[in-house]
């Protein structure tokens, strides 16, 4: 493709649109490399669907006897940092001496995840998607901070209609959401399967899911002492955006491209996209949302 978001060339790779910088190579040595354990965890996600709220709530979660609130990591580090984002990650670190349980995170289309991963029986992946209008909208703000100053701006009507033609980074993004639906289907237990719209709803439920999930539950104490809440609390889009850390500071993923911590974050809305959207927009991506979750049993989150 001669058009991308981020980055004007995108290269497709088995289906899926990656950028032509390091990630491409880690997304190689992923699948040729890394070797499951049977404790990893993979937080899994195409860009902008919530990425960076489920980082912290796992993060949170999994460590919750670890830290106090009042002097969290969270507090003073990015969730970005607090786990290797793989992809990107395994090109200059080595993977093998992360201690179990490895947590880790990856956009990577499920088909393109190491074999091992996918093949291990014990190793857990947690997914989050996002109705396809909103990650649109993020996708395109969020990269068109980033473009600049190296590339010039691309229209948002070009963007939406590379989008709907699945040209966007890890996309298509339909193909990237069925792929780990489906392998869901066929094994429940290894692949919780979360949507941003009904975590926003109802957090508390799908925190202790979470937990549940990842061998971890709430126990009746925690639960009394309003430990959930806690965790809430500490990882919502409000707190996080007051903090410090995410008003200066980068994370640099790649050494490539520097990503200033305020730009993870937005608006963190459910249904902003009709503010950005025409109404021709929005029926043409519902028609295609409609053709291709057909017989999928899928429906996204309102
Ligand atoms: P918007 O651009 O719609 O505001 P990702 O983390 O996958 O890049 O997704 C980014 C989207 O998640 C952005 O959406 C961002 O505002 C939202 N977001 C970031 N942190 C959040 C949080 N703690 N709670 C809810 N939404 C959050």
């Amino acid at each position: 493709s001669d058009k991308g978001l981020i980055v004007p060339t995108l290269i497709n790779y088995k289906g899926f649109w990656y950028p032509p910088i390091s990630i491409f190579k880690g997304v190689l040595l992923m699948q040729d490399q890394f070797k499951a354990r049977s404790t990893d965890i993979f937080l899994c996600s195409a860009p902008k669907t919530g990425t960076t709220w489920l980082k912290a709530l796992t993060f949170a979660t999994m460590n919750r006897s670890k830290f106090e609130f009042a002097t969290h990591p969270l507090l003073t580090t990015v969730p970005h940092n607090c786990m290797p984002y793989l992809d990107a990650y395994i090109t200059d670190h080595d993977v093998e001496a992360l201690p179990s349980p490895r947590l880790l995170s990856s956009h990577s289309a499920y088909s393109l995840l190491p074999k091992s991963t996918r093949e291990s029986p014990d190793c857990k992946i947690v997914y989050i998607c996002r109705n396809p209008k909103d990650v649109f909208v993020s996708d395109y703000l969020f990269s068109m901070k980033l473009r600049a100053p190296m590339f010039p701006p691309i229209s948002m009507e070009e963007a939406f209609d590379l989008f709907c033609k699945g040209v966007c980074l890890y996309g298509p993004y339909f193909e990237h959401v069925l792929g780990y639906w489906k392998a869901r289907l066929e094994s429940p237990e290894k692949i919780l399967f979360l949507k941003y719209e009904e975590m926003r709803r109802d957090p508390v439920k799908h925190v202790k899911h979470l937990a549940e999930f990842l061998g971890k539950p709430f126990s009746a104490e925690e639960e009394k002492a309003g430990v959930i809440e806690e965790i809430l609390k500490l990882c919502s889009f409000d707190k996080l955006t007051s903090l410090e850390v995410s008003k200066t500071g980068k994370v640099a993923f790649v050494p490539e491209i520097a990503i200033g911590n305020e730009t993870f974050y937005r608006k963190g809305k459910v249904g902003d996209s009709k503010n950005h959207l025409t109404p021709e927009m929005i029926e043409r991506l519902d028609k295609i949302t409609e053709e291709k979750l057909k017989g999928t049993g899928f429906a996204f989150g309102e």
